[in-house]
């Protein structure tokens, strides 16, 4: 696989896909809701030939071949094997999707063979946006569409910040905040910056539209749920990284305590929010 990324692949391999096979089910729950808005606003016709870009696990693939129905395809795209391999596994018997195992910002997908180029939250992770944005314009018929959803800021994001403040407390020394545009659930945070990649990839008709969406913690039914789920995924589970595993109980009660107001009858919701973005190819 000619690569840029090879620090992504190897976490999107060793680390983080494992986990998100684990978490698939409850990872889906969550993320749904934002995947049918893009694809809403992405508009996608029936009998269309769809690139899904970090497809991961393949929800979102099995969701946009509905929507391009039997005559039309969707290829998903991904570094991470584990997650492909869950993808394949939910996609058999499903004759119009297909999967590659890809580096989207370098791979040579043939030049427009794809009508749209789609993503839930698998855009974010790439060492050079504008040189990925690029390569995927270039899979598009010309005046091809581009849709995807990603993350804004993380303080504009309480269902991660907040479990991150609560745990941060417990960490010594508290890992270094990112670096703004470095890859990760906060690559594209800032609309400017995904502006920038855009128009020097040569898209057209950029559109940003700002959704404000609680999260449904994990799909979470219960605080239990929404705890264990936290302590394995997302930026609190992230910066636990490397903390002795006899800390996990007092970070389990951190994560009780902050999360407890956010307790609703449909679990654990947090505000969130996210950016819709489309293009023209
Ligand atoms: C946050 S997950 C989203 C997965 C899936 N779209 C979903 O919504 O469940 C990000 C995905 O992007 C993939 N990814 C990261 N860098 C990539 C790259 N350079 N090329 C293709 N996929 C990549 C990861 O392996 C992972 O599956």
């Amino acid at each position: 696989m000619s690569t840029a990324n090879q620090e992504q692949i190897e976490y999107w391999n060793a680390t983080a896909g494992p986990k998100w096979v684990e978490q698939q089910e409850r990872l889906d729950a969550q993320l749904r809701g934002l995947g049918e808005r893009m694809l809403a606003r992405l508009d996608v016709a029936r009998g269309a030939r769809v690139l899904d870009v970090g497809c991961g696990c393949g929800d979102s693939t099995l969701a946009i071949a509905q929507h391009v129905g039997p005559g039309g395809t969707v290829t998903g795209a991904d570094v991470s094997e584990p997650m492909l391999a869950r993808a394949r596994i939910r996609a058999t018997g499903v004759a119009n999707v297909s999967f590659v195992r890809a580096d989207a910002q370098t791979h040579a997908f043939t030049a427009r063979s794809f009508d749209c180029v789609a993503s839930r939250f698998g855009v974010m992770f790439f060492a050079d946006f504008s040189a990925a944005f690029t390569n995927l314009r270039r899979a598009l018929v010309p005046g091809g569409r581009l849709g995807f959803v990603c993350w804004q800021a993380l303080e504009k994001n309480p269902w991660m910040s907040v479990p991150l403040q609560a745990v941060l407390r417990h960490v010594d020394p508290p890992p270094p905040p990112a670096v703004p545009g470095a890859p990760g659930p906060f690559g594209l945070d800032d609309p400017d910056r995904i502006h920038r990649a855009l128009d020097a990839a040569g898209w057209a008709d950029v559109a940003l539209e700002p959704v404000d969406e609680p999260q449904n913690v994990g799909g979470s039914r219960t605080l239990d749920e929404a705890v264990s789920f936290l302590l394995v995924s997302g930026p609190a589970a992230a910066a636990l990284k490397g903390a002795p595993p006899e800390l996990r109980a007092r970070f389990a009660t951190a994560l009780r305590a902050a999360l407890a107001p956010y307790v609703t009858a449909r679990g654990v919701v947090i505000p969130g929010a996210a950016w819709i973005v489309t293009a023209r190819a």
